[in-house]
Formats: C-alpha cells, structure tokens, sequence
C-alpha cells in the first residue's frame, strides 16, 4: 500500500473512533514496533538511495502526523469520558460526621461485659421507685438517720415513691422473685438531690452487684472484684477492704484500690455481706443463704479511667468533651 493511502486510513480508523479501549491497539496497528508504518520505513533499506531519500521523508512526516493526531484523539476521548461520570477524583470528598457512644455508655458496656464473663446476669430496674424498695426493705427504717446519707427526690403527688437514690433498691426486686443462687448485676440510672460540684452531680449512674447462694463469703466477693479490675483496668490492682457502715450489709467494707505505679488507694465500692433484715425483708431464711453485695459508680470508674477530675462534664453535651472518646 502507497503511504499516502496508508494514512488516510489510518485517519478514517481515528475518526471513527469512540472507545479509548481500541485507541491503543489501532497506534500499534499503524505506529508500533511491527505497525504498518513502521515497516515502510525498515523496507527502505532495501531502496535505492534517491527511493529512500523521497519515501523516507514522507514517511517521516506521516509518521509524525499520526502521532500528533493519534495524542490529540486520546486527549478528547478522555475529557469526553471524564464529563461522562462527571466526577473530578481530585476533588476532596465531603467528610460524613459519624456518631459515637458516650463514653459512660462505653464504660458500662465494658462493665457488663466484664460481669457476664464472670457468669453475672444483667438486670435492669425502674428509675421510680417505691421508698419501701429504696429504704425500708434495705433495712434503713424511716427513722434511721442513715437516711441523710441519700438526699432524695420525692415524685410530688405520689405517697412512697421516689427517684432512685442507688441501684440497691433491685436488689429488693430480683430477690423477691427469685431463688439463689445467682449471681447478677445492675447498672442504672440514679438520682440524688444535692448541689452539684467536680465529684457531685444530681444524676449518674451505678453499679449494683449481688451473689447469693448457701455458701457465699466475702472471700469470693474479693476474688470477683479482684478479676472486675484487673480487666476493667487492664492491670494488675491492687485490692483493700477498709472497715465501713451501710445499713444493708454486714459486715460492711470500703474496697480501695491501687494501680500500679501509683502512691494513691482509691475508694471505688462500697461492699458487704447482705445483711439478715434485708433478706427476711425478701422472704429467704438467713440461716440458709447468704451472699455478697457491692455498689460502684460508672462515673467514677470512667473518670478514674480517663483521668477527668470533673464529673459535670459527663452531662454538660459539649461535644468538645465527647468527641475525644
Ligand atoms: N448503695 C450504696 C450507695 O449508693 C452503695 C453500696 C454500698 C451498695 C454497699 C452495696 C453495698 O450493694 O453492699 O452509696
């Protein structure tokens, strides 16, 4: 084929066109190592020398020609394409905003976790509560002056029934139901009525633990709350019992702790043997069952986690603060 038809149709071919796809295979057919072009101009060599001078220059020329045309053909197919999806993969994507847990949610769910590895049901309980489940039944008469020890909000209207002041109440409720042994714990919600300060707030949330069966002593209560913190910190602690009074246990204990590497104990529970008038109160003989009960705070467990010295901030919604978790 003459050169000068050879490029026509490798014109006509380029015009036709329309996928980039064929775009590469159709520059080898014409301009590649054995393209049709290519050829003409190593067959030269076989020409006479006043042949090679007039056919190698036009070849050249075409050569170059197509080239340009070839370049100018993929540069429109692309944008072409490029409008197609209309998508600029250069532009930075809009940043969707995602939600998360709050972080005393966090360390409840953690805390959960933990006591359902140790074999612990979860249960919950209302935020209402009658005063006889709240104090009577726990063995705080309503004469007992440890009564002050829980500033209560009363439901107006309503005789006997009061926000929660602790978890304890469930205790009442899960015993009244039912028969050891168990073993369960209840987070929730609690409320006091006290000025609020760093450590003080009208609402936060607990932690009830209970274990009832016919041989439960304090020795297994230290081995679970030995095992509670060695998880829920992921260290080793160290674990104390110091001399205490709740009305609904006895004998009654702090539990302190202390991490390693820190000089500081820390008051994280309140804890006990449950108390004989609290489980005549739910219908069980003392002589044959006894068991262990704790109460901790879920935020003072996620600010002794997180090393946050003020307890408002849990509650104040400034997503600031939130955001870090
Ligand atoms: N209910 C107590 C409080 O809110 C905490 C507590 C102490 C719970 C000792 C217990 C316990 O079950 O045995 O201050």
């Amino acid at each position: 084929m003459d050169i000068n038809e050879l490029k026509e149709e490798a014109q006509q071919a380029l015009e036709d066109i329309s996928d980039p796809k064929y775009l590469e295979s159709l520059r080898i057919k014409y301009l590649g190592r054995k393209g049709e072009v290519t050829q003409i101009l190593r067959s030269l060599s076989k020409k006479s020398l006043a042949e090679r001078k007039k056919v190698g220059k036009a070849a050249n020329q075409i050569k170059q020609e197509l080239n340009h045309l070839f370049d100018i053909k993929l540069k429109e197919l692309k944008a072409a394409t490029d409008q197609q999806i209309n998508l600029d993969i250069t532009q930075p994507g809009a940043r969707v905003q995602l939600g998360h847990l709050h972080p005393l949610t966090q360390v409840e769910n953690q805390i959960r976790k933990i006591f359902q590895d140790l074999n612990f049901s979860v249960i919950e309980g209302p935020e209402v509560e009658s005063s006889y489940n709240n104090f009577d039944a726990l063995n705080i008469p309503a004469d007992h002056p440890a009564r002050d020890m829980w500033d209560t909000f009363w439901l107006k209207d309503f005789d006997n029934l009061l926000l929660r002041t602790h978890t304890s109440p469930m205790q009442v409720r899960y015993m009244r139901e039912n028969k050891p042994p168990f073993q369960i714990i209840v987070p929730g919600r609690v409320f006091r009525y006290e000025a609020t300060d760093a450590s003080h707030e009208i609402n936060f949330y607990q932690f009830e633990g209970l274990m009832v069966g016919d041989d439960v002593s304090l020795a297994n209560f230290k081995y679970v709350v030995g095992e509670f913190f060695k998880k829920f910190f992921n260290k080793e602690v160290k674990i104390r019992f110091r001399p205490s009074y709740f009305p609904f246990t006895e004998p009654s204990v702090e539990v302190d702790i202390q991490i390693p590497g820190k000089k500081d104990w820390l008051e994280v529970m309140g804890a006990g043997l449950v108390h004989p008038n609290v489980l005549k109160a739910v219908g069980y003989n003392p002589k044959h069952y006894q068991g262990f009960a704790f109460g901790g705070g879920v935020d003072r467990l996620a600010m002794l986690k997180y090393g946050i010295d003020d307890v408002r901030l849990f509650y104040n919604g400034d997503v600031r603060f939130i955001q870090q978790f």
